[in-house]
């Protein structure tokens, strides 16, 4: 009897030392983005067999989510749907007072969770944030569960900004359908809402247009790639690369991304960044070839002619494109397109001549100008990279800063749309740790996990109402130096969290100590999910 109280007393003052440690070295609500109001409660949500899951047939993309988050856990368990419970269930309701089109509502107690959102999309996020609810158990000991807890909790949420990116460059180097969807998944799982996949480059064109066979029978392989960074003397390291999506991939992953309520913005770059498609069509080159797929990196002379036979075979290769994405925005580049041919091409200057045109920028925004009144009329609005303000901006595009944040302001100014995504916070091809000898190859800079979570999208230089213009941010992955999916998802993460924090939190909740500390919490997730952050960042 002695030995049991003794027992008892150790028991007792071991659960209240634990509780004290839970509580001192990490908070229990550790979601990321950090929801915009979180009430925690006493008690605890008990995930068993028993849990029936409501939701409507309206819902039932977002209760098959519900459900394979919660076999994670319970992999065996076929959790009811629509069962009556009085002690145990989750639902899901549209609700239109819920204010935000993107928000949500979340309530934990002990015998209920409901999540509400006045779309499909917030019931989505809601589900996303609840999973950040469940602890973090290592695979192997999921099987022997037999119950989950959830703490209870009340959250309102909804998005700073309507914009959430990430952009993925598979031009460089070609990334698998599969990678692709588990990027779309990372994305969601960071409710941010947009994927920009960049899908022609100098080095490889990488979408099948049927009425242009050639652009992938050769514009999507090159020959070799360089050899880390020897650009003179070249050195090539002899092994070839290709890859492409045919169209009922695309399709394929189009819808996937739907269940995720993910958009995505396909790229199809434009006058510049097309030596893939010159190699292949040669003849709608303004300069005189001969054109090889691109091995090395850089900005290329070579750019499409102004004449009419390119806008005829652009707006074709557009036709197809508008036909598989169903999103609103169609990325036509618009970057890095030096204007040496031009300057030389007869065609050209008779161009600007008859045009009217003030130069080569003028007849770059012509060029643009043209191709933004074709997707109009097809129902689709431009994006391009921040060049395409120079010239003269056409009527209806969105402006993506990218060279700092002075295209990005100019173009608010100038009412139009804007996404940010300065080098600087956004490029996520940069080094990101000081010790570059220890990391693997990159393109140059220093973007570290603090400095992404530092950003500000919305410049001081903008009124309140100009600020209105600027949707949103994205971070952009160009692929020179990456040439696999691990080494994407290690420059991606968790650099990606802090940005969608950025983009998703008030601006007063943020607080970089207490991201560091849910953080922590977020990367052991990404163990269980196999993926591959640079560690070294968190600590
Ligand atoms: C870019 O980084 N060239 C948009």
């Amino acid at each position: 009897m002695k030995n049991l109280l003794l027992i008892l007393c150790v028991a007792i003052l071991l659960i209240g030392k634990k509780a004290e440690a839970v509580a001192a070295d990490k908070p229990v609500y550790a979601i990321i983005p950090m929801p915009a109001q979180l009430t925690p409660k006493n008690g605890m949500f008990v995930v068993s067999e028993k849990t029936s899951l409501i939701f409507s047939d309206d819902l039932q993309n977002e209760g098959t989510f519900l459900k394979s988050v919660l076999q994670n856990y319970l992999p065996t368990v076929d959790f009811p749907v629509n069962a009556k419970s009085k002690k145990s269930t989750i639902e899901l309701l549209l609700d239109p007072s819920v204010k935000a089109t993107e928000g949500y509502e979340l309530s934990v107690d002990s015998k209920k969770i409901t999540i509400k959102g006045k779309t499909s999309t917030g019931v989505f996020y809601g589900l996303q944030t609840l999973a950040q609810l469940l602890p973090v158990a290592s695979k192997e000991a999921n099987t022997s569960l037999k119950t989950v807890l959830i703490p209870a909790v009340e959250i309102v949420d909804s998005p700073r900004y309507a914009y959430r990116g990430m952009h993925l460059d598979v031009g460089r180097h070609f990334f698998p359908v599969d990678f692709i969807k588990k990027y779309i998944d990372l994305i969601a799982m960071h409710r941010m809402n947009t994927f920009h996949w960049h899908l022609t480059e100098d080095q490889g064109w990488r979408i099948e247009i049927k009425k242009y066979p050639r652009l992938t029978e050769i514009g999507s392989k090159r020959k070799e790639t360089m050899l880390e960074k020897n650009f003179d003397p070249y050195v090539g390291d002899g092994i070839p690369v290709e890859g492409f999506y045919t169209q009922e991939q695309i399709k394929d992953v189009v819808a996937y991304a739907a269940t995720k309520h993910v958009t995505i913005i396909p790229e199809i770059e434009l006058p510049g960044h097309s030596l893939a498609a010159l190699a292949a069509y040669p003849e709608l080159g303004s300069g005189t070839g001969p054109y090889e797929v691109g091995t090395k990196w850089g900005v290329f002379d070579q750019i499409y002619s102004p004449k009419e036979e390119t806008f005829k075979f652009l707006e074709d290769v557009l036709t197809e494109v508008i036909a598989l994405f169903p999103g609103k925005y169609i990325h036509i580049g618009g970057d890095e397109a030096p204007k040496t041919e031009w300057k030389k091409s007869e065609l050209a200057q008779s161009i600007i001549q008859k045009e009217g045109l003030k130069d080569e920028h003028g007849l770059q925004s012509y060029f643009i100008h043209r191709i933004e009144k074709f997707l109009n009329s097809k129902g689709k609005d431009i994006i391009g990279w921040d060049e395409i303000l120079e010239g003269g901006l056409a009527p209806n595009a969105t402006v993506m800063s990218w060279r700092g944040i002075q295209g990005g302001i100019e173009a608010a100014k100038q009412h139009h749309d804007v996404i940010m995504t300065p080098g600087e916070f956004c490029y996520f091809d940069h080094y990101q740790s000081k010790n570059v000898d220890k990391e693997p190859l990159a393109i140059g800079g220093f973007t570290s996990v603090e400095k992404v979570y530092s950003y500000e999208p919305t410049p001081t230089a903008l009124t309140k109402e100009e600020s209105k213009f600027i949707l949103g941010a994205q971070g952009n992955v160009w692929t020179e130096y990456m040439k696999t999916t691990d080494y994407v998802e290690y420059m991606v993460l968790p650099r990606m969290s802090a940005l969608a924090e950025v983009l998703w939190s008030p601006k007063e909740t943020r607080n970089w100590d207490n991201f560091r500390t849910r953080l922590q919490v977020l990367v052991k997730r990404f163990d269980n999910m196999d993926l591959n952050y640079a560690k070294h960042s968190i600590d």
